[in-house]
């Protein structure tokens, strides 16, 4: 209830049109075509007609995002199959570490989202990137409109931990990219794919200027003037998957007339939503460990838990940050307005602002009262970087951004103290390195001296 209370204060309190920090601090607000959107953000089941029901297929459906977006579209009346191999349940076993929140098996969810609303949601265990066939089938017989690709390997440490770990990051994620264009191609669907990049594909540097949704003008030698994909500038083998991606899609629209949606995400942030606290069975994951945990989540974790905040080097980094409730509205907005055959790949922004590392520290530390803890970094990047980012066509098609909020951290902090039982504090350090240079300078780093003060 106490969550739905805070829900509804953010709305209500939200101006017509939609603030945006920028690093600098400086508000920006969104253009004033923020009011007049065509999506209705809030509708609920009553609202999806027969015409505006739409079959969705959601690949990864079991993780993170996946879930709690998967529960969002059924609640709003549509028909939602889950596709996931359970790879980051099995990573959780790899690494000797688990949701702090108990998830259940995917069998035990869909079953209690039934009971509690009535509404079928259908699990299917696939690996998109190696059983292609099955892929295939599995469109021809659903003919969805949309087809939802969280299915990745989604952490850039994991992703620079070892050979192993770096190959087996490019083969999933640009294997099961591309299995779903050529998938979508041969079971002759007109399904829009809608794909989650990240904010990392354009680069962690300064930008020295907006970074526009996904193309740039530039004026080629000769003086000829173009419109192309934002240059490339991955930070870690992860993100280097997202650029490959984003090279594929456009080829793919290109030869094929696929409609592509490609989603460049902030950091998410938060557990659960309106959606997983209908039920204790519901409940999303919550990542924590120096590896999957994001920033924002594992600050929380650690306030709550009476940690020092692990910030890495000087914490100047600046990142894009978007609450998981918004990650499952920007989903709807992007089905809701697929690109039209023929057009290129539409690319949108999915923030809702940017902070730097260090300010979303010192929010943190002031709430909870623990000390801010400079480590080592373990990440090749800039130590300090700006970021203005554009995240107009979310504004313009009517996302009021939920920004970040102590009465949100709240939330997140009940969730930390009820299950803090489960959390190791062994696993909270950073375990992965981007070079030997970083390996050597965090060689300091003690896993087993963090302690639990609470
Ligand atoms: N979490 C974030 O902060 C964030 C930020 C930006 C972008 N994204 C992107 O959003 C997507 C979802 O992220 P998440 O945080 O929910 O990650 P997650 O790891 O929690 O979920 C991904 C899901 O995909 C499944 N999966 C992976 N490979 C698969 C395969 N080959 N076949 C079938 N299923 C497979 C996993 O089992 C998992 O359930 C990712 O593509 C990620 O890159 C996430």
């Amino acid at each position: 209830m106490r969550f739905f209370l805070i829900f509804a204060t953010i709305a209500a309190s939200a101006a017509p049109t939609a603030a945006f920090t920028t690093i600098s601090g400086i508000a920006r607000t969104a253009p004033s075509s923020t009011t007049t959107s065509s999506v209705v953000l809030h509708a609920t089941a009553a609202d999806i007609n027969g015409t505006d029901k739409k079959k969705i297929i959601i690949l990864g459906g079991d993780g993170f995002c996946g879930w709690p977006t998967s529960l969002y579209l059924s609640d709003q009346g549509h028909d939602v199959v889950i596709v996931d191999n359970l790879s980051r349940r099995n990573i959780d076993t790899e690494m000797g570490c688990d949701s702090l929140t108990p998830i259940q098996s995917p069998d035990v969810r869909v079953k209690a989202w039934k009971e509690v609303t009535g509404k079928e949601i259908k699990f299917v265990n696939l690996n998109v990137a190696k059983e292609y066939d099955l892929l295939v089938q599995l469109i021809k017989e659903e003919k969805p409109d949309s087809i939802v690709h969280f299915a990745e390997q989604r952490a850039a440490p994991y992703s620079m931990k070892t050979s192993k770990t770096k190959r087996y990051t490019v083969d999933n994620n640009v294997s099961g990219s591309n299995n779903l264009c050529c998938a979508v191609i041969d079971a002759e669907v007109d399904a829009h794919i809608v794909h989650l990049g990240t904010m990392g594909v354009y680069g962690y540097g300064t930008s020295g200027g907006e970074i526009p949704e996904g193309y740039i003008d530039v004026i080629l030698p000769g003086g000829r003037e173009a419109n192309i994909l934002h240059p490339a500038y991955p930070g870690s083998v992860y993100h280097a998957t997202k650029c490959l991606d984003a090279l594929l899609f456009q080829f793919y629209q290109k030869n094929d007339q696929l409609r592509i949606t490609d989603l460049h995400q902030g950091i998410v942030w938060g557990t659960n939503t309106p959606q997983t606290i209908k039920d204790e069975r519901l409940i999303n994951r919550f990542d924590y460990d120096g590896d999957y945990g994001t920033v924002l989540n594992r600050f929380l974790m650690q306030g709550a838990m009476g940690v020092p905040l692990t910030v890495y080097g000087t914490g100047g980094q600046t990142r894009g940050f978007i609450h998981i409730t918004d990650t499952a509205r920007c989903i709807e907005i992007a089905i809701n307005n697929p690109p039209k055959t023929g057009e290129r790949v539409e690319i949108f922004n999915q923030i809702a602002e940017t902070r730097r590392v260090r300010d979303v520290a010192k929010l943190v530390a002031e709430q909870t009262n623990v000390e801010v803890n400079l480590l080592p970094n373990p990440r090749q990047e800039a130590a300090e970087n700006e970021l203005d980012v554009s995240n107009r066509k979310f504004c313009n098609l009517g996302l009021n951004p939920i920004t970040l909020d102590a009465a949100l951290f709240d939330e997140v902090t009940e969730v930390v103290n009820k299950y803090k039982h489960r959390c190791d504090p062994t696993k909270i350090l950073p375990a992965s390195f981007w070079n030997k240079k970083r390996a050597e300078e965090c060689a300091s780093l003690d896993p087993s001296s963090v302690k639990i003060n609470v």
